[in-house]
């Protein structure tokens, strides 16, 4: 068991360039490398440095060519519009080409930004795919999320086009997008060329005359051939929560992206070409990018796209429902997706009414993954539960039980192995590697992986600062964890402000300042507290300026309006509690991390350095009068 992966762990590490040149071999060069890797400049790797090609011919024309044009690409599966949609390679092929075309009338070339702010249809895959056509860089931004974060992401992307759509559709709500997209660019001083709006018939809206193109008539375009790039040229910018406001864009490049999600579809994810792969996420996250677009298109497999939630949709199985109706093999999704199932069905009724032979593994990635929710799972499935973690700088799974590299046991509770091309280490705040067993802050080494970021969008200085200057020579993971003693890596969860709420990535400190702008807030703090089916809710606390009375529920309905429509719903913002100071060590650090201990019922002491403990009590007294903690 795992003698594959032993053996194959040890090549990536030892022989990098050998490795990755082996898998890059399978793909379609214009022009080979100069060099497997340069890391002559850490912490900047440039993997398969004078290597041309272009992503689009990788993932759809190569696969026409080679007698894949009449196999799905992808299944668009909308419960919340009773929708199934089947494209063929060829027919996503024609369509990307044709919305490539499009682009290029309006402008697009080389190098040029494109936002694609839009629901799951497949329009928003042959927009990305267009862009990585004509070698222009996509930047998707989530559709839950605010036009001020839409804004904020527009002004640093500064795209030609943004692809847009009229609405979104959640269970049973429609959503307009275009006074979001309005509202967005209202507040730009970036202003886009041009808006591409695909008209959905749940809600059609006016097009703004001299901005705004329809979607159908983009489509009504000339086919564009595939745009010669570098390997190290980006494909794509994604915008990530950061500790601070401002995200952080995310570049990935070409050549390295595509090699390694091509290497992960059979030795992490063990499907094969012209099977069905579904990543139960949207395409706003990089798991998205990675799972619903990129990796199984790059492999020749079937890519579900479905517009819909785990629970909630008319069909309490719908889950099953898609893996037995698409034939499945290999299903991705958050934890929470499975927590949201297990409280609608605990007695699994709706999974036996379902066949699902195609179905051979689950894995499970974005947050924490509790044991019980994990071995519930495997319980009712009778497969294989898989946890994996990565995170959006990665692009595809640091630490995971690599199924195409011999199954190890699985150890409950977010514990996984190093990934083939990962060297992790875990460290003391000193800098010192812990001994065994032992927590710390958890650390690759460089040259990262090919498919890892390369830097942040414009932002080198950044870039090095954020995640190489606390270690040099290894990329800090801002994950807290251990390795034990039969070398399975254990993730902790987050050593900075950044939550995990249903799956998605969140800053506590963005939230903070929204609420602090507030004119009757002195100072904020915002701590990420247990749920029993998001892992983790943001909750407020407050604390009011001198003089000023305020109506607690008052209050709370303001600001819970104003995290919703500046950071959006995704958020999750509920809760607020006015409290008459926050707990702070003498020097004045907020102790964040004893508001949550006291939120989740945990055990905590009051710490050496606290100003004054008598607020822990008030704390814990208002929170329990909300019903913290939660269970
Ligand atoms: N556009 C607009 N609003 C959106 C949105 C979108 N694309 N996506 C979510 N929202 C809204 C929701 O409607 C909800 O609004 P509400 O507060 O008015 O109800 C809010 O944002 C929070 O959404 P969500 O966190 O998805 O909660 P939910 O209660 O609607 O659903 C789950 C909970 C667990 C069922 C759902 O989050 C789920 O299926 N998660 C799995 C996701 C996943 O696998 N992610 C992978 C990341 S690796
Ligand atoms: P994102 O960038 O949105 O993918 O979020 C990355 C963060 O999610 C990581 O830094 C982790 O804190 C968390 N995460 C992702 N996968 C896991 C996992 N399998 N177990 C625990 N935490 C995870």
């Amino acid at each position: 068991m795992g003698a594959s992966y032993e053996k194959t762990y040890r090549q990536s590490i030892t022989d990098p360039e050998r490795f990755w040149a082996d898998v890059a071999g399978s793909l379609n060069w214009m022009r080979r490398w100069d060099r497997v890797l340069s890391a002559d400049k850490p912490p900047f790797s440039r993997w398969f440095e004078g290597g041309i090609l272009n992503t689009c011919y990788n993932v759809l024309d190569r696969h026409v060519e080679g007698g894949r044009g009449n196999q799905p690409a992808l299944i668009y599966d909308s419960p919340v519009t009773s929708t199934i949609r089947v494209y063929r390679y060829r027919e996503l092929l024609d369509a990307v080409a044709r919305c490539a075309g499009g682009l290029a009338r309006l402008g697009v070339t080389k190098g040029d930004r494109v936002v694609i702010y839009m629901p799951m249809v497949p329009e928003a895959v042959i927009g990305m795919l267009a862009c990585s056509r004509l070698g222009a860089i996509h930047s998707v931004v989530f559709g839950g999320f605010a036009p001020r974060e839409l804004a904020t992401r527009i002004e640093d992307a500064k795209p030609k086009v943004v692809l847009s759509s009229s609405c979104g559709i959640e269970i049973a709500r429609v959503i307009p997008y275009k006074p979001l997209l309005d509202a967005a660019i209202g507040m730009c001083a970036w202003k886009p060329e041009a808006c591409v709006i695909v008209q959905r018939p749940e809600h059609r809206v006016e097009l703004t005359p001299g901005r705004d193109i329809a979607w159908d008539s983009l489509m009504d375009s000339e086919p564009a051939p595939c745009t010669p790039v570098f390997a190290t040229d980006p494909l794509y910018i994604l915008y990530t929560s950061g500790t601070t406001g401002k995200p952080k864009g995310v570049v990935r490049d070409n050549g390295g992206h595509l090699v390694a999600l091509s290497w992960t579809m059979r030795n992490l994810y063990g499907v094969e070409p012209g099977e069905v792969y579904w990543a139960a996420s949207d395409i706003g996250w990089v798991v998205g990018h990675s799972y619903i677009v990129y990796g199984p298109l790059a492999y020749g497999c079937t890519t579900v796209l479905y517009e819909g939630k785990s629970v909630g949709t008319p069909d309490p199985g719908a889950f099953w429902r898609v893996i037995d109706e698409h034939h499945v093999s290999v299903l991705f999704c958050a934890p929470t997706a499975f927590r949201a199932i297990r409280r609608e069905d605990p007695e699994a009724k709706f999974v036996k009414r379902y066949r699902m032979p195609s179905f051979r593994t689950l894995f499970l990635a974005g947050e924490r993954c509790d044991p019980e929710t994990l071995r519930w799972a495997e319980q009712v499935l009778q497969v294989p539960v898989i946890d994996h973690w990565w995170q959006t700088e990665t692009g595809w799974a640091i630490g995971a039980n690599c199924i195409g590299l011999g199954q190890f046991p699985v150890k409950p509770g977010s514990c996984t192995k190093p990934v083939p091309g990962y060297e992790i280490a875990v460290f003391d705040s000193g800098g010192k590697p812990v001994p065994a067993g032992t927590q710390g802050n958890i650390a690759v080494r460089l040259p990262l992986p090919p498919g890892c970021f390369t830097t942040l969008w414009q932002n080198d200085a950044d870039f090095i600062k954020t995640y190489f200057s606390t270690y040099p020579g290894w990329y800090f993971t801002a994950d807290a964890g251990m390795i034990d003693k039969d070398g399975y890596l254990w993730i902790m969860g987050r050593t900075d402000d950044i939550i995990n709420v249903a799956g998605h990535r969140l800053s506590t400190g963005a939230m903070e300042e929204v609420l602090s702008s507030h004119p009757d807030v002195a100072e904020s703090a915002v701590a990420g507290v247990h749920d029993p089916v998001k892992a983790e809710i943001p909750v407020g606390f407050v604390v009011l300026k001198a003089g000023r009375k305020r109506d607690p529920l008052d209050l709370e309905h303001e600001l819970v309006k104003m995290v919703r429509e500046r950071i959006g719903p995704i958020a999750s913002f509920k809760e607020v509690l006015v409290v008459s100071r926050l707990p702070k060590t003498r020097s004045g650090k907020i102790l964040r991390g004893t508001i949550k201990k006291i939120a989740d019922g945990t055990s905590y002491t009051i710490p050496a350095t606290i100003d004054d403990p008598v607020i822990l009590e008030e704390i814990r007294m208002a929170l329990g009068q909300k019903g913290f903690p939660k269970r």
